[in-house]
Formats: structure tokens, sequence, C-alpha cells
């Protein structure tokens, strides 16, 4: 029984010492693919970040011919994956790992994408006069179906979804022929309404059958039931506060959300010339770029989501690089779930906030007074951990299948 015990521990203390490697690199492509011999740093140990999972994320610039990698630490595998997988679209992959320093090119297979099954989709673009409401008149091939309502959109996805790691579900292979549908929005202007899915029968994302469904299984279901949340973006190169809650709205929703990114990977220029043509030698580098944003979540079923937080951290002190966390009370969606400090408001005003996290570190802000030139800037990459991006996935990924 003690023994038992003891190794319950020794299982759980290994598990949250694994040690990742913390850096970021560049390199020029090759045959338009990661050179992942030229694109693999490591961080000495004392600048190791410790956590459950390590992760390392490409992405390429293909009119730069450059890919930028960055490695860092991650409380637990972004919908159950492990390995190297295609983020939504052939520019990103997204590797994760839980060995010692087991982010490198050598433990991660040269960064290559692991094997998917593939589906067949209905693709449409009503934004190029396509009719998507009848019949589904042309196929795609990919990973996954997407089905945009708002955009009147339907498509192919290559490797995971960014949704089931917006939804913090546990293992998306076990959704495999399943609907993940949501309607997420952190202001009226920022809405995400629409499913994913993989049903191997194929053209799962027929418009009108979705539609129903999403209406049904999404927007009405549990109408009675259901959290106000505090519905807020804010942007900015600085660090900031609660004080920007008071400039929130309020939205109505199954769960409430709060994404916080603290930086982001750019593409720089390494010379002056004028035009952008002529302009061939590129450096990646993060800086500090602070994005917030909190609203409401439906989904269709409890069994696609999972409260609590992902946290994404870099350096020996455990600086965040991104959090987002859902969560299912009133107002639940305040500042602290992201800063992982005490809920600084009265009681009475917030019953039963639920955090099922075991990162309770603060952000770590940067202090740069640096003026950052937009013009300097020819290409950026959103923070890891973007999540919320996925509107614009959408409609980006349905044009580069
Ligand atoms: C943490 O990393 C910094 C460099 O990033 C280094 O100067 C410092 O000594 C490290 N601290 C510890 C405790 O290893
Ligand atoms: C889908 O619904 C629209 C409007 O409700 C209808 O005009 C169209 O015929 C339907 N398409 C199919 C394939 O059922």
């Amino acid at each position: 029984m003690i023994l038992h015990y003891l190794l319950l521990l020794a299982a759980v203390s290994s598990v949250l010492s694994i040690k990742c490697h913390s850096c970021l690199t560049y390199c020029k492509t090759l045959n338009g693919k990661v050179d992942p011999v030229n694109c693999d740093c490591k961080s000495p140990p004392n600048e190791q970040c410790t956590a459950n999972a390590c992760f390392a994320k490409v992405e390429l610039f293909a009119d730069e011919a450059t890919a930028i990698v960055q490695k860092g630490c991650i409380s637990d595998f972004p919908a159950g994956q492990r390995g190297c997988q295609y983020a939504s679209n052939k520019d990103t992959i997204h590797c994760f790992c839980d060995q010692d320093q087991c982010n490198t090119r050598h433990k991660l297979g040269s960064y290559i994408p692991e094997h998917l099954p593939l589906v067949k989709c209905c693709d449409c673009t009503s934004r190029h006069g396509e009719d998507c409401d009848s019949e589904c008149s042309k196929p795609c091939t990919g990973n996954y179906c997407v089905v945009d309502f708002d955009g009147k959109e339907q498509g192919c996805g290559v490797g995971y979804p960014r949704l089931p790691s917006f939804l913090r579900v546990d293992d998306y292979m076990d959704y495999e022929g399943d609907y993940l549908c949501t309607r997420y929005e952190s202001s009226a202007s920022n809405v995400m309404n629409g499913c994913v899915c993989t049903h191997p029968s194929g053209m799962c994302n027929e418009f009108n059958k979705t539609f129903n469904y999403q209406k049904k299984h999404v927007i009405e279901r549990k109408n009675e039931n259901l959290h106000y949340c505090y519905a807020l973006m804010h942007k900015a190169y600085k660090p900031f506060g609660q004080e920007v809650f008071k400039k929130s709205s309020t939205c109505e929703g199954h769960y409430c959300f709060i994404s916080l990114t603290t930086s982001e990977i750019v593409l720089e220029s390494a010379d002056f010339k004028h035009n952008y043509e002529d302009h061939d030698e590129f450096v990646g580098a993060a800086r500090p770029r602070f994005e917030l944003q909190a609203g409401c979540v439906k989904v269709n079923g409890e069994d696609k989501v999972q409260t609590g937080c992902t946290v994404e951290t870099q350096g020996n002190n455990s600086e965040i690089l991104a959090k987002h966390c859902i969560c299912d009370s009133h107002l639940c969606n305040f500042h602290h779930l992201v800063r992982g400090t005490e809920d600084p408001r009265p009681k009475a005003a917030v019953p039963g906030v639920k955090q099922t996290t075991s990162q309770l570190n603060p952000v770590r802000l940067y202090t740069t007074n640096k003026e950052i030139d937009e013009n300097d800037i020819l290409s950026v990459m959103n923070g890891v951990g973007n999540f919320w991006k996925l509107g614009a996935l959408l409609l980006t990924l349905l044009t580069c299948v």
C-alpha cells in the first residue's frame, strides 16, 4: 500500500520536473520546408524551463523562404497531441513531447508531421460567388472538414484544427467521426461560428445539415442555463492590468474564456532596401505584444470542452508566453485567471470561480520602452497559442489546401 503510494508520488513528481529547451531560432527554408538542422536551437541547463511537457513550433514564411522555430514549456498536451502535426495549415507545425529536453529535432523526428487519416469535404466559398447552400459540388481532401456559418465557407484543414485546443479537449483523436461545433465571441465583430468534423464517410461539412445541427445543438442548447461572461479584446505593446476590464461588455454562453499572449513572433528584414521584393535576408525574433481576449463560448455538448487553463512558458522563471482558460460560472473570465493571482473582486460578486490549473505563476511583464515602427516589420506571425484566430484561419486554410 505504502509502496503503491510512493510509486504514485514518484510518477507525479517526475511528470512535473521535465526540463525543456526554451529558445527561438530561424533559418532559410529547404525546398519550401523547414531545414531541421539549421532550425534547432538548444538552451543551456540554467535557461531551460520546467513543466509537464515541451513544445516546438515551426512557422514557415513561404514568400520570404524563412522558417522560425520557437521552443518552450507547456502545462499539458493541447487536444492530447503528442509528436508533430500541422496546425490547420501547411505553414505551421506544432510539436509536443514529455521527456526531459525532448524538444530537439532529433527527438521530434525532424519536425515531420505524423500521418493522419484523410477525409473528403465540401469546398465552397461564398465570397467567390459560389452558392454554398445547395449541393456539395466541389470536394476537397484534408485531415478534417470545416464549415464557417457566418463567412459561409466550407473546406478542408490539414493536421489538427485549432478548435479542440481552444476547447481544451483531452484527446482530439477520440472525436473521430464526431462534430466539434462552437460559437464564441469576444465582441460583436469578433465571432467564430462553425464546426470541424472528421466523419470517414466524407462530406460531413455539408452546409444545410451542419447549419441545422449548429442551431439545435449549439445556439439553442441549454438556453435557460447560460453564464454571463466578460467580453473584451485588448491589444498593446506594453503590459496592462485589470483596469482594461473597465471597457468590457458582457455576453452569454455555456462557458466563458480568457486568453492572454505576451509576445509575437516577427520576421524582419535584415537589410534596408526600399523595395520589398529586393529583400532576401530575414531575421526572426520575438517581441513584446500583449493581447487579451475574453468572451463567451457555446459548444455542442459538455463532453466537447474542459474547464481549466493551458499555459505556455519560457525561461527558467516561467515567464508566460500564452495562457488560455475556460471556466463555467458567471463572470469567471476575469484578469486574475491569466495572471494566476487571487481574485481581487468581492466574493459575493463571483459565485464559485473554478480554476483547475497547477500553474500559478504570475505573468512576468516586459518593461521595454522601445518604440516600434510598424514599417520595420514585413510579416507578423501571431503569438503562439493564439487560438481565437480560428475565424481568420478558417478563411485562410480554405484557400491554401
Ligand atoms: C536564468 O536564466 C538567466 C538567463 O536567461 C541566467 O542569467 C540566470 O542565471 C538563470 N537563473 C538560474 C537560477 O539559473
Ligand atoms: C439548403 O437550404 C436552402 C434554404 O433553406 C435551400 O434553398 C437549399 O435547396 C437547401 N439545399 C439542400 C442541398 O438541401
